[in-house]
């Protein structure tokens, strides 16, 4: 018997980084999924065909961890693909654990929660990378759009509509754990003026989660970019996304900012309809490439 999960990416609407540092954050699922299929394969070792080279070591873990759980002693046979590359930074590594419990789980007739899902996957996310808020775990989980708080404390569904989203890759590859670190040097050494700047962070997150609820657009985008200026200052973006969220503006978007970590990846813009293709033109015009993903995608899920 073959089981088929996936689960979906993610995009990072408002908070990042300070999401680090226990303050909110709102994060999207969007509809680019990694898929998981899992057979019990009666051979001595498990088998993992991930051509997605960096995710096997999470689908690994989320064996182990699984097996652990529930003392199984049968080897598997997973096999994963993606609708999107690693290189993008949709949070593929994320999707590709919980996706992998969900298909053990229904291999082996073992239920667990969504939350009994997010927990584990955080676990093993933690495990191999020493550091995240989890917010992915929780978009690929979950699905919808999130307010969330570091580790699950809250997980809040904001009553989801799709966004009119522009989403441009910049073609450089972030390196979160470095930006994360670059951050937490700072925090070290510029305390209070970080502080600052998390404290202000935080308030657009709380306006921006209001702002959605009530589908006030423009009021998100400029947001959006009030928290793209705080980004700039806590020195995570890069000239690159400068000039996408700077060109998106001209060419008449609501708002936009980076998405992430930083220092490459995608940057997001919110963009009246009637905009979106001179959006995506500007945006390709100073080198950016349209990544074509629909906001508010449903969370783990048994493919049938
Ligand atoms: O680079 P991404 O898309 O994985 O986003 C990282 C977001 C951070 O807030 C910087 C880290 C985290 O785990 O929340």
């Amino acid at each position: 018997m073959k089981v088929k999960a996936s689960a979906p990416g993610k995009l990072m609407l408002f908070g990042e980084h300070a999401v680090v540092y226990g303050y909110p954050c709102i994060v999207t699922a969007v509809d680019k999924r990694l898929y998981v299929e899992a057979a019990i394969s009666g051979k001595k070792e498990d088998e993992i065909i991930s051509p997605q080279v960096k995710e096997s070591r999470f689908v690994l873990e989320s064996i182990t961890h699984f097996k652990e759980k529930f003392a199984i002693q049968d080897s598997v046979k997973i096999e994963t693909r993606g609708d999107f590359s690693h290189n993008v930074g949709l949070g593929s590594s994320s999707a590709v654990t919980v996706a992998t419990f969900k298909a053990l789980s229904s291999l082996f007739n073992k239920s667990l929660t969504l939350r009994e899902i997010f927990d584990l996957s955080y676990q093993v996310t933690l495990e191999i990378q020493g550091l995240g808020s989890g917010f992915d775990i929780a978009a690929a989980t979950f699905g919808g759009t999130l307010y969330f708080v570091a580790g699950g404390k809250t997980i809040e569904q904001l009553d989801g509509n799709k966004l009119s989203l522009v989403v441009g890759y910049s073609g450089v590859k972030a390196d979160t754990p470095f930006y994360v670190r670059k951050v937490a040097e700072n925090f070290k050494t510029r305390k209070s003026e970080i502080k600052n700047i998390f404290e202000k962070i935080n308030n657009l997150v709380k306006l921006a989660k209001h702002g959605l609820l009530d589908k006030n657009y423009s009021r998100v985008g400029s947001l959006m970019n009030q928290n793209h200026k705080l980004l700039r200052k806590l020195g995570v973006s890069i000239p690159k996304l400068d000039e996408m969220v700077k060109a998106s503006i001209l060419a008449g978007a609501w708002g936009a900012k980076l998405s992430g970590a930083g220092g490459g990846d995608c940057m997001i813009a919110l963009v009246p309809a009637e905009k979106k293709t001179s959006v995506e033109e500007a945006i390709k015009k100073v080198g950016g490439e349209i990544v074509d993903a629909i906001n508010n995608a449903q969370g783990v899920r048994i493919e049938k």
